[in-house]
């Protein structure tokens, strides 16, 4: 969602942050602003839509070293100049940008205004901007004005805060948004993730929650918001770097993702297989195997991979249920201190699980987080992280994330079983996965037939129905066609008074236990008139289904069928020419709720 990058340097500034903010594009976002200090001004330049129109508006040849840049995806007021951070206070002594949402932020606007101040956007923002200019009227010091300011805070916030015309600092407060310091060469940084300072900083540090403090060319200074000294602080380097974030020859970073999923596999199991046997920290899996209850938290795809991952737990005896994030955190339920939570987000940052998270751990329940991001807020705050080592995603569209979920799902269920054939079936996965890589262009007559309609369906059953979930969530992801997943057993409770001639129906056929079953939905959709596009696994496949694809175990089809709704939709998207990558609404990482 929300983005921000800044800096104090050496250098000039305002490209690094105009690159940096184009770097967090991905993320979605509406608005953008930056703001330089220099000349003791404050230089602010804010647009609604995107960076590019930003820089044209920023002044040529600035000279300022010290500065602050944000992309914003809307959530109080609507996408515009005024809305858009920086968010200066009433008399511009400080400027804000911010990631998060202020909860109480109706009640410290109406103290404000009854003290005179005066507010010109319909931001949570503007608010933190003046109750910082509040305090420091009191206090008379910048560091003091906020820790006054985060306690009187609720809800979440990343902040990077600039004070008058001081050049030398960058101030910066969070709670339960992120914010990462790098250091570099020629100065010191942040932002609300690595990426945009992957091309100057080789060390970082990651705020945690209730931490402020500043930068200064060369330095950084901590503070806990119930502490009167300043941290101890040590960097950490990534992983990530910069060549992670091209497109290598790839026209969208979606099919580049798509595409990398042999390799996601490939380091799952060189990450949790020696050759030999599993190499999963043994406590995670004893507290597997002795849990009663499995509970699996996600948004989203990841949502839909838990759909698979409960498949392969209950097949392990275990009672295993899937909960959507949103949901469960306001109806929470832990059935005994038996229960293991297995939390799964390619972000590590989303907000409902969040949420999530701080209702298990007040309650004590061991919690499990499955993430993409070493070092994000569920991989910190979980007893046991399992990393997905499926390198940095771009798209909006999650692809190989959802791969490398599943796959680990069916190497941790491999693990408990004690088999190891779980690593020679995703071998072959692999195989089956670059043939379909090399042949993807045959999907696009099917791709561009899809594109012509207004509404999809999907039907499958088991296995193919789970993945077919996935399937419709991309196609309407970029394309924006109304698509919808049944289950081929309740087509006749509903779903097929929907059904006309030409309605577009794709159906998955491989598991030979449903395969009649299934075959007989699709007869029922063509007898009404439906387009049926059939991808069926070789043994199942009978004359004039579309798309065979090899047969591989049937617990690991959804990671050959879910390649084909992936290329579906992409191919779908580029026929219809909308912007694949960073689709109209959506947020790459969900941080408010
Ligand atoms: C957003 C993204 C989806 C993602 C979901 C869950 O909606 O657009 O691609 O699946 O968040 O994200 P997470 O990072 O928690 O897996």
């Amino acid at each position: 969602m929300c983005g921000i990058v800044g800096g104090v340097s050496l250098e000039p500034i305002s490209q690094y942050i105009i690159d940096g903010l184009k770097s967090l594009e991905y993320r979605g976002y509406d608005s953008a602003g930056i703001a330089l200090s220099m000349d003791g001004r404050i230089e602010l330049s804010r647009v609604k839509g995107r960076v590019d129109k930003l820089a044209q508006v920023l002044p040529q040849n600035l000279i300022a070293t010290t500065g602050v840049g944000h992309t914003r995806w809307a959530t109080h007021g609507e996408p515009s100049e005024i809305n858009a951070h920086p968010q200066p206070s009433m008399h511009q002594q400080f400027t804000v940008v911010h990631n998060g949402v202020i909860d109480n932020y109706r009640s410290l606007k109406k103290r404000l205004e009854n003290r005179g101040f005066q507010f010109l956007s319909e931001t949570d923002t503007e608010v933190i901007s003046n109750l910082l200019e509040f305090e420091y009227a009191q206090t008379g010091n910048v560091m003091q004005s906020i820790k006054n300011v985060m306690r009187q805070l609720v809800g979440s916030y990343a902040l990077a805060i600039l004070f008058d015309s001081d050049e030398e600092h960058l101030y910066f407060a969070k709670n339960r948004s992120p914010l990462v310091i790098g250091k570099g060469r020629d100065g010191m940084y942040l932002a609300s993730d690595y990426i945009p300072m992957l091309a100057k900083a080789k060390e970082f540090v990651t705020i945690t929650d209730h931490q402020y403090g500043y930068i200064t060319h060369n330095d950084v200074v901590i503070y806990h918001d119930e502490q009167n000294t300043p941290l101890q602080i040590s960097f950490h380097q990534t992983e990530l770097v910069s060549e992670d974030i091209q497109l290598i020859g790839y026209p969208h970073y979606m099919l580049k993702e798509i595409e990398e999923s042999t390799d996601v596999i490939r380091r799952l199991i060189d990450n949790y297989f020696d050759g030999n046997q599993y190499i999963f920290d043994a406590l995670i899996i004893e507290k597997i195997k002795a849990a009663r209850n499995i509970v699996f938290l996600a948004c989203g795809t990841s949502y839909h991979a838990c759909l698979i991952g409960r498949r392969y737990f209950r097949d392990q005896g275990k009672n295993c249920e899937v909960h959507i994030a949103s949901e469960w955190a306001f109806y929470p339920y832990i059935a005994d201190q038996d229960s293991i939570f297995i939390i799964v987000s390619q972000s590590g940052e989303t907000a409902d699980l969040i949420h999530c998270m701080e209702i298990i751990n007040e309650r004590g329940a061991t919690v499990i987080t499955i993430t993409n991001t070493k070092g994000s807020t569920l991989d910190r705050a979980a007893d046991h992280t399992l990393l997905l080592f499926a390198g940095i995603e771009i798209a909006v569209a999650s692809t190989k994330a959802y791969i490398a979920q599943v796959a680990l799902f069916a190497l941790i269920a491999g693990a408990i079983a004690g088999t190891t054939n779980t690593v020679s079936d995703l071998v072959q996965i692999i195989k089956v996965q670059k043939e379909i890589i090399k042949k993807r262009d045959s999907l696009i007559p099917h791709a561009q037939f899809i594109s012509k309609n207004s509404d999809v369906y999907f039907l499958g059953r088991g296995y193919d129905y789970d993945v077919a979930r996935e399937c419709s969530l991309k196609l309407k992801e970029i394309t924006y066609i109304h698509s919808e997943a049944f289950p081929g057993g309740e087509l006749k409770h509903g779903p097929i008074a929907l059904i006309e001639k030409g309605t577009p129906v794709i159906g998955f056929v491989s598991d030979p236990m449903t395969a009649d079953p299934i075959r007989s939905n699709f007869q029922e959709v063509c007898a009404r008139g439906a387009d049926v596009l059939i991808i069926s696994s070789k043994s199942l496949a009978r004359t004039g289904d579309q798309i065979v694809l090899p047969d591989v175990q049937l617990y690991l089809t959804p990671l050959i069928k879910v390649m084909i709704g992936q290329y579906l939709a992409y191919f779908a998207a580029l026929e219809l020419g909308y912007n694949i990558d960073k689709p109209r609404n959506l947020a790459k990482s969900v941080t408010v709720e």
